[in-house]
């Protein structure tokens, strides 16, 4: 391993841009769809990855949403969730809030509590195993209806102390945040943090509502946000984070090649950036594989990089006591290595 990879991996981070049906593996899928007696359209796990092959986010999240047909119990979700920690915390991942879309396994007939008790299952063995932490985040799709997330929101409240914040996901254009504000309201009087995919296909008006309308702590992608500069400075100003994904958003064509991402340029406006993975069986790499693309691509040095496992900590929901021992533990990695 060359010593970025392995500072890269070392360095404390958190994840904060992850979906969990995005780290389904295609062995994953094949093993599960043998347990559950299910035929699948590919031959064999080779074929089902070489489909992955995307044009634009919605042929993406069309292969994703057939792909999580095979999750039916609550083991399935405990084997995903538990499968995700463990890659995770040998990459350095110390602190993981992640992304889970209920609707996409209750419109199948599958319990929510099956969906919510599985994940939640894994979460805790990783925080007794790992000392990793976490946080949960419900996501609502954006191409479904309004009133379908209300009833969604309203059959995960008995769950309500297992989550921490809700979210948007799915098709970006065309379902601006404008159409859930009620949703998210009533969210954040049951206390609720939000947050929301925002300008990773969609316009930087679709930022700017997120953060008036559904008042968002976090803008997940936001990398379109270049094209309005008064926006840019009101994020660098209230130093609201991007949770940005460099490999999903070459994969889905955001940007030709990762030569051509902004991540570099927007850390350099004083944007809070942040690296993730968003659904790493699906776009060729984990956290660290993200990390990696955009040093060698860009150019970042081991001070950008620092600073993007600083950012991660910074812009996730641990306690500000939490965030004070995670830095300390970042400096003291990187003082190590500049030794090393
Ligand atoms: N669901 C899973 N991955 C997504 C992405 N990159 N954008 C929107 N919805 C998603
Ligand atoms: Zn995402």
């Amino acid at each position: 391993m060359s010593s970025i990879e392995s500072f890269i991996r070392g360095l404390p981070k958190a994840e904060l841009h992850l979906h969990i049906e995005g780290t389904l593996e295609p062995e994953m899928v094949f093993a599960l769809a043998h347990k559950h007696g299910m035929a699948l359209r590919y031959p064999s796990v080779q074929a089902l990855r070489e489909a992955y092959n995307f044009t634009d986010l919605q042929s993406f999240l069309d292969v994703y949403y057939a792909g999580a047909a095979v999750l039916r119990d609550e083991s399935d979700f405990h084997a995903l969730t538990w499968a995700y920690l463990c890659r995770a915390h040998e990459q350095g991942v110390v602190h993981a809030e992640i992304f889970f879309d209920p609707q996409t396994h209750t419109v199948r007939g599958v319990a929510i509590d099956a969906v919510i008790g599985g994940i939640r299952r894994a979460l805790l063995d990783a925080e007794r195993t790992f000392g990793m932490t976490h946080r949960l985040i419900l996501c609502f799709l954006r191409h479904l209806s309004a009133a379908d997330a209300m009833r969604t929101l309203e059959e995960a409240l008995p769950h309500a102390a297992g989550i921490a914040a809700v979210g948007l996901d799915s098709a970006e254009s065309g379902n601006p945040p404008a159409k859930f504000a009620a949703v998210f309201a009533r969210a954040r009087r049951q206390g609720f943090l939000t947050v929301a995919h925002a300008g990773e296909e969609g316009p930087p008006d679709y930022i700017r509502e997120a953060l008036d309308l559904l008042e968002v702590s976090r803008i997940d992608h936001g990398v379109r946000i270049e094209a309005d500069p008064a926006l840019v400075q009101r994020l660098v100003r209230d130093q609201v984070p991007l949770t940005v994904c460099p490999l999903s958003n070459v994969m889905l064509k955001v940007f030709a090649r990762m030569e051509d991402h902004n991540l570099k340029r927007l850390l350099d406006l004083g944007l809070c950036v942040t690296v993730n993975s968003d659904d790493p069986a699906y776009f060729g790499g984990y956290i660290a594989e993200n990390y990696l693309a955009v040093h060698r691509a860009l150019g970042l040095s081991r001070a950008d990089i620092a600073q993007l496992a600083r950012n991660s900590i910074h812009a996730s929901f641990l306690s500000a006591a939490e965030k004070s021992v995670w830095m300390g533990k970042i400096a003291e990695f990187v003082a190590t290595a500049q030794r090393a």
